[in-house]
């Protein structure tokens, strides 16, 4: 079973300790290759079938903005960092120095109680996620939230770190590169709970959290990002844990075609 250890840095009170043991996998190669292996893989209310601002910057910034700059690579530096549709992945990548602006910490529950830049999220993903937490609370789901807003630098320093220890090809199958990952956009939070001892770990999807939020989250306007079985298209095994604000209307769509974010802006499969 894959499991990424929180445990460490929950208890680390050094900034560093804790960057370098976060998103780090106690598998083995083994069982990783073994999770690649196997391929797989809410509801509005009324006045969500308005026109929403949602709905406005699907229709406008859905993808492949006129904004966007190839890379000499072929890759893709993203022209709108700050849409909340935003697809950043290993070929999309956010400018270096991109950091939200309306960064604020979400008032949940988190397994740490010390102050870190990682409790922050952008405004309105903050205030979704309170209410996803709400709501879960009144199922009798306790969630604790572990690991949010993550600069290009710290970002930078944990794949470094996981490549020192676990090799580029297995980091690449769980950790981002510094550009790439979905944390620097302040729209992502990793969740975990008591079940799995605050780990990051594929078990947490079959616990009453996990499951809770596989049926649940998109109500609030979030997505389980990296689904079971679509390590192909998004690059990265399954993450139960790893919750993306795009919004309710975007969520909800998504969750019903059950589809990756990729899959969803017509970016896979790519015609380039
Ligand atoms: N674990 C995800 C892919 C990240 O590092 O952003
Ligand atoms: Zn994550």
């Amino acid at each position: 079973m894959l499991c990424i250890s929180l445990t460490a840095c929950s208890l680390a009170s050094s900034g560093n300790e804790q960057e370098s043991e976060e998103d780090v996998p106690a598998s083995s190669q083994k069982e990783s290759e073994q999770n690649d292996a196997d391929k797989e893989g809410q509801s509005s209310s009324p006045e969500e079938t308005e026109q929403t601002p949602a709905d406005e910057e699907k229709d406008t910034a859905s993808e492949k903005t006129e904004k966007d700059k190839v890379l000499d690579d072929g890759t893709v530096e993203v022209g709108e960092p700050e849409s909340l549709q935003v697809v950043v992945n290993k070929r999309r990548k956010l400018p270096e120095d991109y950091t939200p602006e309306d960064l604020t910490v979400p008032n949940v529950p988190f397994y740490f109680t010390e102050d870190h830049p990682k409790k922050q999220l952008r405004k309105e993903a903050a205030r979704a996620l309170e209410k996803l937490f709400d709501a879960a609370e009144q199922d009798g789901i306790d969630l604790v939230a572990a690991s949010g807003y993550r600069s290009y630098d710290r970002q930078k320093r944990i794949y470094e770190r996981n490549v020192e220890v676990y090799g580029k090809e297995e980091t690449d199958t769980f950790s981002a590169q510094p550009g790439t990952s979905e944390h620097q956009t302040g729209l992502a939070m990793d969740v975990t709970s008591a079940q799995v001892a605050f780990k990051l770990e594929q078990s947490f999807g079959e616990t009453n959290e996990g499951e809770w939020l596989a049926d649940h989250a998109h109500e609030h306007g979030f997505i389980i990002r990296y689904r079971e079985g679509a390590k192909e298209i998004t690059g990265y095994m399954y993450e139960p844990w790893h919750l993306r604000y795009v919004g309710k209307d975007i969520s909800t769509d998504v969750h019903e075609q059950a589809v990756t974010l990729e899959e969803f802006f017509g970016l896979y499969p790519s015609d380039e």
